[in-house]
């Protein structure tokens, strides 16, 4: 009999990325990050900005297959050179043509963010969309009803003809010739069970951020713990961290329900197209714990994030975030 588990939804996940062959084909993810070019050279300028390199080098974290984004700020004006490393999970899942040119220079790899990462030394590395799909051991949805703390774990549930060679790929999170329709044939149980969150690094800290009321959240401790990761070992001195989300700023009251002291609530993950799973996770809460790490943090919704870097904002929208994690000379 299968188990609850915390992570049951990245073997979910890791089969329609990997295995399904439309994955990133039109209207089966959001691709709001990669296709409105305002927020693609929004990015370029804060990284011109923050780097006074004349060569910066980038990793990005899962990048998937549209290389659009690129597209956008390789066609720009730039006065530095660009060397841009591009990485996601499987090469199924990178772009298939990227093109370099004399001010830019792109390499694709493997790279699992569930795996300890690499050493290397980069300026900047970016996300986006990427915390958000992976569901990491630190990571963490937390509920409190009445005072006590739950967790949510999760399992599977599978009908259908094909249900043995489903369940089997849901155990390996691969599999070759699946279909799109599968997914239709898979639902996601999910309990609550009991914790004292004496098994969370930050319980203080979240405990300080919601002193009272019924709470919902996905706290996430996966992105606290990959931001000191990466710090460790690829990001240069001067760097940052950068990662850009559908997520919530819950004090600042970019969040659907937010009667802050009353209730807050986060649902445990919500779908992207017709299959893909994320979760909206708590990036107020992140900020303050990076600050008392020591990190100097900056959190804006895109529309700041895109009017800061002085352009004109192309849509509206309030509840997609992003973070800029540097070091202090405070440390991290
Ligand atoms: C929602 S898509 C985001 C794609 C793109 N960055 C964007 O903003 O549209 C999530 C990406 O995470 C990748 N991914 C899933 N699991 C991963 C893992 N364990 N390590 C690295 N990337 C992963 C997927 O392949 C996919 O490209």
């Amino acid at each position: 009999m299968e188990k609850y588990s915390k992570s049951a939804i990245n073997n979910y996940n890791s089969l329609f990325y990997s295995s399904v062959k439309d994955a990133f084909l039109e209207g089966q993810l959001a691709d709001f990050f990669v296709k409105i070019d305002a927020i693609s050279l929004a990015f370029a300028k804060k990284i011109e900005k923050l780097i006074p390199k004349d060569q910066v080098r980038v990793l990005e974290l899962g990048t998937g297959s549209h290389f659009s984004r690129w597209e956008a700020i390789r066609n720009e004006e730039t006065k530095k050179k660009w060397e841009v490393v591009l990485t996601d999970f499987t090469l199924n899942s990178l772009p298939k043509v990227i093109k370099s040119t004399s001010q830019f220079s792109f390499k694709a790899k493997k790279l699992d963010v569930l795996k300890p990462f690499p050493k290397n030394s980069v300026d900047v590395v970016l996300t986006t969309y990427g915390f958000d799909s992976v569901w990491f051991p630190e990571d963490i949805h937390l509920e409190r009803k009445d005072g006590k703390w739950y967790e949510g774990r999760y399992k599977f549930e599978v009908s259908g003809k094909r249900k043995k060679m489903i369940l089997e790929a849901l155990a390996k999170g691969r599999s070759l010739g699946l279909f799109l329709t599968d997914f239709e044939n898979i639902s996601i149980r999910k309990k609550l069970f009991p914790t004292d969150l004496s098994q969370v690094k930050y319980k203080k800290q979240i405990e300080e951020y919601y002193p009272a009321g019924d709470i919902k959240i996905n706290f996430p401790g996966g992105l606290l713990a990959k931001v000191d990761e990466a710090f460790e070992k690829m990001i240069a001195p001067g760097g940052v961290f950068i990662t850009g989300d559908m997520a919530v700023n819950s004090k600042k009251g970019v969040i659907p329900k937010n009667n802050y002291m009353g209730e807050v609530e986060m649902k445990d993950y919500m779908t992207s197209g017709k299959v893909a799973k994320f979760k909206v996770e708590d990036y107020g809460l992140a900020k303050k714990i990076l600050e008392k790490k020591g990190y100097r943090v900056e959190l804006v919704t895109v529309e700041e994030f895109i009017a800061k870097s002085g352009q004109e904002i192309p849509l509206r929208v309030v509840d997609h975030l992003v973070m800029v994690v540097k070091r202090t000379s405070l440390g991290g």
